[in-house]
């Protein structure tokens, strides 16, 4: 079995990233969507809310699966099996800081590598945190984000 974990905040799930993630799922026999427990910034969504979200998103894609970690990325990726972490690129701001993250893992964990895919031009610009600025103004994220997302923001925020 080839398992890569796909890991993150996803404070929201962003269609940027579900993008990478149906781009990457056929290449694995599973993916594991790892959801970081305890967030620095406090985040808009509970780890319960997060979970539910990406789960609903991820309903068409049969061989991904969605857990939470908290500590080591390593330790998590070792204890499901994963060779791979794959991570999300929209610029070269992201390169930067991934790479960096990328060889600490390597060092961490020589075996598992890491690997940057490329976000879908039409949502280099999505972030969750700009996604959360918008929708907290009451402006529409209609197409940045899956139907869960669009629902808990109104839930949270009130309709656009
Ligand atoms: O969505 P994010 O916030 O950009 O994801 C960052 C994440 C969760 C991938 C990163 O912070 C992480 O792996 N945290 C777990 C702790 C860890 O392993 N730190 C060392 C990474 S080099």
């Amino acid at each position: 079995m080839k398992i890569a974990v796909f890991p993150g905040s996803f404070d929201p799930i962003t269609n940027g990233h579900l993008d990478v993630l149906t781009r990457v799922a056929p290449i694995f026999d599973a993916v594991v969507v790892a959801v970081l427990q305890n967030v620095n910034k406090r985040p808009l969504f509970t780890l319960e809310e997060r979970l539910a979200m990406i789960r609903a998103a991820v309903q068409g894609l049969p061989t991904v699966r969605v857990d939470s970690f908290a500590g080591l990325l390593v330790d998590f990726a070792r204890d499901v099996g994963a060779v791979a972490v794959i991570r999300g690129i929209r610029s070269a701001g992201d390169c930067t800081m991934e790479v960096q993250m990328a060889n600490m893992n390597r060092r961490l964990q020589p075996q598992l590598t890491t690997l940057l895919v490329p976000a879908a031009a039409e949502y280099a610009f999505v972030s969750s945190s700009l996604v959360k600025e918008v929708a907290g103004h009451g402006s529409d994220v209609t197409g940045l984000v899956p139907s869960s997302v669009g629902l808990a923001l109104s839930a949270k925020f009130g309709p656009a």
